[in-house]
């Protein structure tokens, strides 16, 4: 573990940083009142089997119930507003053009309603629609039949979530480019995700093989402890505007100027 005060050690770091990859996962969006995956209680799959919501098989198995579920969360997403986590890591990127890459587990595109552009959506976008089986001519989204899940009036091919379900892969270019963004940092932080889903929670380890500080802000352990140099035990709502925030009279966090 470093010297000095946590939070003071990792600006350092973010100051010293030319490039800098962030992978956020659901506790990003907890005081949005999106609720998480694995928080006890509270997170999704403490209601429900991800088995059954999130794969292929619990879908064909009971489409109307998981699409019911999908149409829920859609819902109470028009009703939540982007958190000063979200916001601090939008205007960061915004006053350091080209340092920061965001990367994202999450579906609910708060980073993006912040301000954020080019993110990775490793898990896709739950305000996206896409056919179950591939679409044959017949399969149109404007001429689906509306229902629970709507479907194609010919040959019943139905619409789905476009997130991505256990067993399925991911994006495979946009997996490609946080491979690379977590190759090439010098600096990675790890916020609001548990690390167990791979192969996003593999990228904290790719940096940090890779020669990169890795940092994370979480107010639970995760298993990505181990792999991190240092772990913020806060909220990202609280941690990341003070941890972005521009350096006071000192001028803002660029990179330290290479020494002659
Ligand atoms: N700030 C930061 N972190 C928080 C906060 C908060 N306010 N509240 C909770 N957390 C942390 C929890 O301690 C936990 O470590 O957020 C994490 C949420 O973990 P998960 O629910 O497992 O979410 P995530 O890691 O994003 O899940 C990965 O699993 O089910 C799939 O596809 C889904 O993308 C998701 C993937």
């Amino acid at each position: 573990m470093e010297d000095g005060a946590p939070l003071e050690t990792v600006r350092g770091w973010l100051c010293a940083a030319h490039r800098i990859a962030v992978l956020t996962g659901a506790g990003i969006s907890a005081e949005s009142g999106v609720p998480t995956f694995r928080d006890a209680q509270t997170g999704y799959w403490a209601q429900f089997r991800a088995e059954d919501m999130a794969t292929e098989e619990g879908f064909r198995a009971h489409p109307g119930r998981v699409w019911g579920w999908y149409q829920h969360r859609r819902q109470m997403l028009a009703g939540v507003q982007p958190n000063a986590g979200h916001r601090a890591l939008a205007e960061f990127a915004r006053r350091h053009p080209g340092r920061l890459t965001l990367i994202t587990q999450n579906v609910d595109g708060l980073h993006q309603r912040a301000g954020s552009t080019d993110v990775l959506c490793l898990h896709g976008d739950l305000m996206e629609d896409r056919f179950l089986d591939v679409p044959r001519a017949c399969c149109h989204p404007d001429t689906v039949e509306a229902g629970s899940p709507p479907h194609c009036p010919r040959c019943g091919n139905m619409l789905r979530p476009g997130v991505v379900w256990f067993g399925e892969n991911l994006p495979l270019r946009t997996l490609e480019a946080a491979q690379q963004a977590a190759r090439a940092c010098d600096l990675m932080l790890v916020v609001g995700t548990a690390g167990a889903v791979y192969p996003a929670a593999g990228l904290a380890r790719i940096a940090r093989d890779a020669g990169a500080r890795v940092a994370i802000v979480n107010p639970q352990p995760t298993e990505l402890d181990a792999v991190a140099h240092m772990v913020l035990r806060g909220t990202a709502a609280q941690v990341l505007p003070v941890l972005l925030a521009p350096a006071g009279s000192g001028g803002d966090n660029g990179p330290v100027p290479a020494t002659p």
